[in-house]
């Protein structure tokens, strides 16, 4: 294996961190590894903002379901999609076309995934933050995103103070496909991982989360999914067409 591969492969998001700062050499690292992430058509569209002043930060943290990583990690960076500085360069651009949310939001992603799996393979740990997009109106204002511009995640980054087991993922022969779709999943591969799902939560809980897979997308999938948010593209100038 690889050195890549191993650090990719152990993986688990860190919500708790120690006091110390990431040294500047490590934060310009992370960042040029994120800015080395592929990019649609190069159109590079993405903004990363960090969040340096204690206050701000505070604020931001209350908007995101007052997850307190999310104040108290060495960083916290937002992650946009940002296509106001193409306006700013070509202003008769033609924007707001729901293909463009997509490219915005995979180039950011990509940068994000970069990011990440950089500060892992330094011995940093970090946790993606999506309550970023909790408040997006209040959000956009604290951190003056102008039209053009959408928080799409945050980003804690840190020394570790945990070191918790790597969390498993579905079988992969359920995921990777060959040639055609396969509709139908596999019963006995499925009862399997939710039993494996089960076991992890108990151990990483010391028996008090009794949960499958099926049984947590079941709850999760219950729930409204953020039903404002088509509004609050569109005032940002996305999704217009
Ligand atoms: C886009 C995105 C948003 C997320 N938002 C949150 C969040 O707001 N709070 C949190 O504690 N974890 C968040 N997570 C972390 C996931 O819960 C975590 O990645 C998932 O449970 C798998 O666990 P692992 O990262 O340890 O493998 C987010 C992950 C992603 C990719």
């Amino acid at each position: 294996m690889s050195a890549a591969i191993e650090v990719m492969r152990n993986h688990r998001s860190i919500r708790k961190f120690t006091d110390e700062a990431i040294a500047p050499e490590q934060l310009q690292a992370i960042m040029a590894a994120a800015q080395s992430a592929s990019s649609s058509s190069f159109l590079q569209a993405s903004s990363v903002i960090r969040i340096t002043d204690s206050e701000l930060r505070r604020q931001v943290m209350v908007l995101c379901g007052e997850q307190a990583y999310v104040a108290g990690a060495a960083e916290f960076w937002v992650f946009c999609a940002d296509f106001h500085r193409h306006l700013h360069w070509v202003p008769h651009a033609r924007t707001g076309f729901a293909e463009q949310l997509l490219i915005g939001a995979i180039d950011t992603a990509l940068m994000g995934q970069n990011a990440i799996t950089a500060a892992e393979s330094l011995g940093l740990g970090g946790v993606f933050i999506g309550a970023v997009r909790n408040q997006p109106h209040r959000l956009c204002e604290l951190l003056a995103l102008p039209q053009g511009v959408i928080p799409l995640f945050g980003l804690c980054l840190g020394h570790p103070a945990q070191d918790p087991e790597p969390k498993p993922r579905l079988p992969a022969a359920l995921v990777f496909m060959e040639n055609r779709y396969q509709a139908e999943p596999d019963e006995a591969k499925m009862a399997e991982y939710d039993a494996q799902v089960r076991r992890y939560y108990q151990t990483r809980t010391g028996g008090n989360k009794d949960m499958t897979w099926t049984g947590q997308i079941a709850a999760t999938l219950a729930r409204e999914a953020r039903p404002f948010m088509l509004d609050f593209l569109r005032q940002q100038g996305f999704c217009l067409r």
